[in-house]
């Protein structure tokens, strides 16, 4: 798909719009792991995507990319530095795409990395193709981006076999952030690490995207969210249900989507009350609210019909808005 972008904002680093992706499976059944999905970052933005798994977030980050398997189709918008993403052809988003207009921390960095290649060789080959910066200096080069995602520079030689998975995930961050690109996706870029890393790589990656680029960070941690993210966008069953505020969201007065709500109120920290149900199989998704049979405050409507998406929510029965300041 290509073309003009009617409602993007101009100033987006990313703009997407109505994004389906769904899975043909054997005998005829669909998957739909991305339904309806619009939303934009903005230059120095961080939006944090978050959701119980299998929700549709990892899919979401390889729509845009153009890394889905055979069997996805995709429908929809998303525009990058004024590319087209989805539908794009191959040579496009090889040489313009990713690494140079988006950087991707992957989901399982392990397997993104070549197995007959160390570290530092990655590193240095990945910078030299994106920067142009000779042999020589690739080295150095290397080193210091090891230093900002924390991998130990002692380590370059080390093979990705080598490798423990927080290794395996700082090695994938240095990665990510050699090609500086306009806009990076870190799919669960904390996992395996321990705290003070988790908060040391999050404030790199926020760093980063405060010299104006942006970030969309795909997390279970709330905690590194909240530490970093501008906005959060929640997202159920395949579709984002509320994007909001990020000190609206953590602080008061709270998600107003009933889901949302219930994912704060099940950390440790916090009720620690689990979300009752599971979440439905997105290969036979109902024909309203796909949270109803979860939700308490689910009415017929919400059981056939489905809200739409509009001013940042999609629920029929939301919980309050924010209290107007009283008037002079
Ligand atoms: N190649 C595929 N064929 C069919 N279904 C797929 C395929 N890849 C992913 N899915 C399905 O798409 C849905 C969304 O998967 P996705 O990996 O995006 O979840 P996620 O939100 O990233 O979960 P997690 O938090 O566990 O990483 C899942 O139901 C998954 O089974
Ligand atoms: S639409 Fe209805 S069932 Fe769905 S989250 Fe909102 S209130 Fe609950
Ligand atoms: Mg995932």
């Amino acid at each position: 798909m290509s073309g003009a972008h009617p409602s993007a904002a101009p100033a987006s680093v990313l703009s997407v719009r109505g994004l389906h992706v769904r899975f043909r499976m054997r005998g005829g059944r669909q998957v739909a792991a991305v339904r309806d999905a619009s939303f934009d970052l903005a230059p120095g933005e961080c939006l944090a995507l978050v959701g119980e798994s299998g929700c549709g977030k990892s899919v979401l980050a390889s729509a845009l990319l153009g890394l889905l398997p055979g069997n996805a189709q995709t429908a929809g918008s998303a525009i990058a530095g004024g590319i087209e993403l989805i539908g794009a052809d191959e040579r496009t988003l090889a040489r313009r795409v990713r690494g140079r207009r988006i950087g991707l921390i992957p989901q399982s960095p392990a397997a993104h990395l070549t197995p007959v290649r160390t570290v530092g060789a990655h590193l240095e080959e990945t910078l030299r193709a994106l920067t142009g910066i000779r042999r020589r200096e690739a080295r150095r080069a290397a080193v210091a981006a090891a230093e900002r995602a924390a991998f130990p520079a002692d380590l370059l030689d080390r093979y990705p076999h080598e490798l423990s998975g927080g290794l395996a995930q700082r090695a994938a961050t240095a990665l990510a952030l050699v090609g500086d690109a306009p806009l990076l996706l870190a799919d669960e870029p904390t996992t395996g690490l321990d705290r003070d890393l988790v908060h040391r790589t999050a404030d790199e990656l926020r760093r980063h995207t405060d010299d104006g680029r942006a970030l969309l960070m795909i997390t279970h941690d709330l905690a590194a969210a909240q530490r970093i993210a501008d906005r959060v966008a929640v997202m159920y069953a395949g579709r984002i249900v509320e994007i909001a505020d990020a000190d609206a969201f953590f602080g008061a007065p709270g998600p107003r989507h009933p889901y949302a709500r219930r994912l704060l109120a099940a950390l440790p920290e916090r009720d620690f009350t689990p979300i009752p149900g599971l979440p439905p199989e997105l290969g036979d998704l109902p024909e309203g609210c796909a949270f109803a049979p979860r939700c308490d405050r689910a009415t017929d409507t919400c059981a056939t019909t489905l809200p739409a998406f509009a001013a940042g929510l999609s629920c029929h029965h939301p919980a309050a808005p924010p209290a107007e300041p009283p008037r002079a």
